[in-house]
């Protein structure tokens, strides 16, 4: 008697094993491109081990006969995926085919009841979700991001008592959004973000357990309306680090989320969102937030002072703040109060402290002149104060308001400041002489007077003007329009047409380059034996490519003046 039953259950698990190894081969059927052939070169029917698994088959994990994982990310597989061949497989645990160029829909996955992880990312699933995905009860990570998925997401959702990960975002989803959160609760992570829900956002005492759980709330970009938590305010979050409902229509008032004491980021930008900026979200307090952004709202009243010590990032442009500037900035890296209608003189920021490294102050109302100050500002990268009466000079302390980096190097300009500057930014003469981290600078439109610093003259026109007709410009003229390729700014300072120096990069490929360059260093080790000779005037215009560019010249241009690889000083 045993051993048949021994030999029955030996039977039925080559017969299960058989039938997930066939069902394998039956999806790969479906693919059609596997570029790097991971897949078609493994996946061999050949390959199959006594127990009925197939043996090394790339993504495939096998337990007694049984497939317990698919893992098949990143690969570039181009075709079908057919889940209807899956459904008999009852030990399968991961799914997992993130980052191909799969399609198809989901279907009857709901009879594979083992799922625990299941991630179609980035790929081009469609249709809707089946009600079915409420049978997957050991489901503990959903990952539907990037697909093409569309339609309301199914009740039931409340029977996955397991799931803790919901990645819907980017997708076509629609529907209220509550019929979906209403139903989660032990969930820590859930994404919904560009997509097309609908309804308001009204999380309250019905939903405790979520409430408590959920630590990242990604809401944004979707066509939510009403007011932020209508009925019973700010639910107690014990855990909410991450709360974004940025892009959406929200109305109403900003509640205090002063309980929410793990909340890290907020993002309520771009709603219509009215009333005033609450102070506790920027004051010291048992918060920990470190991120806020409200901007492209209404807001409206003064910003009041900032002492937060964990704020980091503040975005409360484009609103309808008034009265004057925060006296203090607290630990703030980036304050943008751009696009509001603040007053009172801009000397209030000489307070905003050292840790300040981005400042957007554009499209206001307001007046004085830039501090005078010499200590402060050390880490700022990016001023921009345009489109206000600014008036006064243009103190010369501000080219040093910038972290000075020592650049004694030849070429020491940092690549990445050159991709990061705007278009027409000179890139700099000899190194060592400009502190290179002020990367973005604008006083345009306002009322400055007096001469523009000469660490300050890096920066394009377009920093200064229009506006501004008193200032004047010690080293080159204040418009280059029609210049050739080279601007000859004297004092060192040379500028570049975009268009040109993106050819200059290109030309640069090639050995005619190498031998410019090798040409070049001969012609300095012969004609120059000593450092720092001067030459003629009109000669500098190469050598300040070679400073700006290091090998990336041309060799035309270089061939043209082979004679002018000077230094200025
Ligand atoms: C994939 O599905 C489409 C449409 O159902 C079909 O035309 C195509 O032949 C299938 N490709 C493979 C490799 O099965
Ligand atoms: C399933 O995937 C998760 C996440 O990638 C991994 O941690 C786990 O080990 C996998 N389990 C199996 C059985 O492959
Ligand atoms: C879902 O997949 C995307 C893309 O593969 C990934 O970036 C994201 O982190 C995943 N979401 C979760 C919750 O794991
Ligand atoms: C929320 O989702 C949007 C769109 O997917 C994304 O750009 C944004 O970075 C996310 N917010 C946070 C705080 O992760
Ligand atoms: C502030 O928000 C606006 C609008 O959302 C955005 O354009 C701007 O870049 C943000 N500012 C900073 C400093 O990130
Ligand atoms: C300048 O600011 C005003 C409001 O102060 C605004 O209406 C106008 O559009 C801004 N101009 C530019 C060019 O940004
Ligand atoms: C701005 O403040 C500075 C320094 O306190 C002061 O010298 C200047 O007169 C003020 N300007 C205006 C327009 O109030
Ligand atoms: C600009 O400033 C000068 C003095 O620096 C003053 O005479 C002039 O009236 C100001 N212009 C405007 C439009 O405020
Ligand atoms: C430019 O900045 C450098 C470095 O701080 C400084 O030594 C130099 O004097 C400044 N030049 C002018 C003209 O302010
Ligand atoms: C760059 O400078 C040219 C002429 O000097 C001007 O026409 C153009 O608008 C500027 N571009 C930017 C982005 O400032």
């Amino acid at each position: 008697m045993q051993t048949i039953c021994l030999i029955l259950l030996l039977v039925v698990v080559a017969a299960l094993g058989q039938s997930d190894f066939k069902a394998l081969l039956e999806l790969r059927k479906g693919f059609e491109e596997d570029p790097s052939g991971k897949v078609f070169d493994s996946w061999d029917s050949k390959a199959m081990a006594s127990d009925g698994c197939p043996q090394t088959w790339y993504g495939v994990i096998c337990v007694n006969g049984h497939v317990v994982s698919i893992t098949l990310n990143d690969v570039g597989l181009v075709g079908n995926f057919s889940f209807p061949v899956l459904a008999g497989f009852k030990m399968l645990r991961n799914l997992s085919v993130s980052n191909n160029q799969l399609t198809g829909t989901i279907s009857n996955v709901g009879s594979i009841g083992s799922l625990e992880f299941l991630d179609l990312s980035s790929n081009f699933f469609h249709g809707s979700v089946p009600s079915g995905v409420a049978k997957l009860k050991n489901l503990v990570i959903l990952n539907l991001s990037s697909n093409n998925f569309e339609g309301t997401v199914p009740s039931g959702f409340g029977n996955l008592k397991s799931l803790e990960y919901l990645d819907l975002r980017h997708n076509s989803f629609s529907g209220d959004i509550m019929s979906l959160l209403s139903q989660l609760d032990n969930v820590v992570h859930v994404d919904l973000s560009s997509n097309q829900f609908s309804g308001s956002l009204d999380l309250g005492l019905g939903n405790a357990i979520f409430v408590s759980s959920i630590k990242y709330l990604n809401i944004s970009h979707n066509y939510l309306v009403g007011k932020l938590f209508a009925h019973d305010g700010v639910p107690y979050f014990d855990s909410l680090e991450v709360f974004d409902v940025s892009n959406n229509q929200i109305t109403g008032a900003i509640p205090p989320f002063k309980f929410v004491v793990s909340l890290r980021i907020l993002r309520l930008g771009s709603n219509q969102l009215s009333g005033s900026l609450p102070e506790a979200l920027l004051q010291d307090s048992s918060m920990v937030l470190t991120e806020l952004d409200l901007s492209l709202n209404q807001l409206e009243g003064p910003v009041g002072s900032i002492t937060s010590t964990t704020l980091r990032k503040l975005n409360i442009s484009s609103n309808k703040l008034s009265g004057p500037l925060p006296a203090t900035a607290g630990h703030c890296a980036t304050i943008d109060l751009s696009n509001n209608m603040l007053t009172g003189n801009l000397s209030r920021i000489q307070n905003w402290g050292n840790y300040v490294e981005v400042i957007q102050l554009s499209s206001n109302s307001l007046t004085g002149t830039l501090p005078h100050q010499t200590s402060q500002f050390l880490r700022l990268t990016t001023l921009k104060i345009s489109n206000n009466s600014l008036n006064g000079d243009l103190p010369p302390v501000l080219g040093t308001y910038s972290e000075l980096k020592p650049t004694t190097s030849l070429g020491k300009l940092p690549l990445q400041e050159v991709h990061d500057s705007r278009e027409n930014l000179s890139l700099g003469s000899l190194p060592g002489d400009l502190p290179d981290g002020l990367k973005g600078f604008d006083v345009s439109s306002n009322n400055f007077s007096g001469e523009v610093p000469d660490n300050l003259s890096r920066f394009p026109d377009s920093s200064f003007h229009p506006g501004n007709s008193l200032l004047s410009f010690p080293y080159f003229p204040s418009s280059t329009k029609g210049s050739p390729a080279l601007v000859n700014l004297k004092g060192g300072r040379y500028r570049m047409k975009p268009a040109i120096k993106i050819a200059l990069i290109a030309g640069m490929v090639g050995a005619a380059t190498i031998i410019a360059l090798l040409s070049m260093v001969i012609y300095y080790r012969t004609h120059w034996p000593t450092h720092g000779t001067r030459s003629s005037k009109g000669d500098e215009r190469s050598e300040g490519v070679q400073q700006e560019e290091g090998p990336s010249i041309s060799s035309s241009i270089i061939n043209k003046t082979p004679s002018q690889f000077t230094c200025t000083t």
